[in-house]
């Protein structure tokens, strides 16, 4: 990495994504020169610790970005929309954790294992989308075999972790499991059903296809990704109570001769990947285990046997880290390193 140093910003700083944008920006040694968080009104005046300091938090505004070179975003999809313009008018880059500007297709939506060379394209906008948690982990693994294979179908069930949605929901469901175990009451605010002991097929808004946002999010954001259109993906996702980690049970289907035994050996040496497989030993990829890591764990890799070409494996990440700020970093080392 140069010795250049950048002026960096986190909009969103407070939330629980943007936490962990903070800590990996310390821990992976970013070239930071200034640091400023930024969240809504509610938030300013607060402290967040960086490297042994107290910053102020201060509120997002259109006049926030002068004199920075690089603002990370994780405060929503309506709140991007609005700001990352301001942004890159005054010349800061943005990489942005929202939906907002994922499939505009003038903004590039980058994981670093896949298409890191579609971060080139950040000049059209001045902005980088960083890809739906879920997308991120599925797509890691599944690149190698597409250039191998040619995947021409995805077929993936998510258990996705509380924490994607966001503090409150973590808060919720830690409520509500102490409540019921303690025969109390409890409120429900974040999602429409008791997560606690629960799993709800529903993430994001449904929409008119019956599917929901969060499962049209995987097919169009796997397609752009791994620019190409042709690969078929059909989605269910499911939010679980577990606070940290998704797991994803997935199958594909290839055009050419694929084994389970193969498959093993291209993922021990893909880049991100780290294969935890052995089933007699009960080792396989868990929530518990890969939060606080980087890495994209798979495992139970076998061969469908209803089909051809197939494959079933079970992949875990931790949501928060790879699905969202760990990847959104990666964008700005390669940002720093290659183009400004
Ligand atoms: P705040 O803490 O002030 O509400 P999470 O996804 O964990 O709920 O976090 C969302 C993040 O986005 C928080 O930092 C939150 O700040 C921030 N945020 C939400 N709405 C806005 C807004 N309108 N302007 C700036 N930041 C916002």
């Amino acid at each position: 990495m140069s010795k250049k140093r950048f002026n960096v910003i986190v909009a969103g700083a407070t939330g629980a994504v943007g936490n962990q944008m903070i800590t990996c920006l310390v821990e992976r040694n970013f070239p930071v020169k200034s640091i400023r968080f930024l969240a809504s009104g509610r938030s300013a005046g607060k402290k967040l610790g960086y490297k042994g300091d107290e910053v102020v938090v201060e509120e997002l505004t259109e006049h926030s970005f002068k004199g920075a070179d690089i603002a990370i975003f994780s405060a929503g999809g309506s709140t991007s929309q609005t700001f990352a313009p301001f942004a890159a008018k005054d010349g800061c880059v943005v990489v942005d954790n929202s939906s907002g500007w994922r499939m505009d297709p003038e903004v590039p939506l980058v994981v670093p294992e896949v298409n890191p060379h579609a971060i080139a394209q950040y000049t059209n906008k001045g902005i980088i989308a960083n890809p739906n948690c879920s997308t991120i982990q599925m797509v890691v693994p599944l690149y190698p075999l597409h250039k191998k294979y040619g995947i021409k179908r995805i077929v993936v069930s998510t258990y996705q972790a509380v924490s994607g949605t966001g503090k409150e929901a973590v808060d919720e469901l830690d409520n509500q499991t102490r409540a019921i175990l303690n025969f109390k009451d409890f409120e429900k605010k974040v999602y429409p059903h008791t997560i606690a002991f629960n799993c709800l097929p529903h993430i994001d808004a449904f929409m008119e296809n019956g599917y929901t946002k969060e499962e049209m999010k995987m097919v169009n954001e796997t397609r752009k990704i791994m620019e190409d259109d042709t690969i078929g993906v059909t989605a269910t996702t499911v939010r679980v109570p577990v606070f940290y980690g998704h797991s994803e049970s997935i199958n594909i289907e290839t055009k050419s001769n694929i084994s389970a035994a193969e498959v093993k050996s291209i993922l021990e040496k893909a880049p991100g990947v780290k294969v935890v497989d052995d089933p007699q030993n009960n080792i396989y990829p868990m929530a518990l285990e890969a939060a606080g890591h980087d890495g994209v764990f798979v495992g139970r890799i076998r061969n469908d046997e209803s089909i051809s070409n197939g494959i079933n494996m079970w992949i875990v990440a931790d949501n928060i880290r790879k699905g969202a700020a760990t990847n959104a970093v990666q964008i700005a080392e390669i940002l720093t390193r290659e183009y400004l």
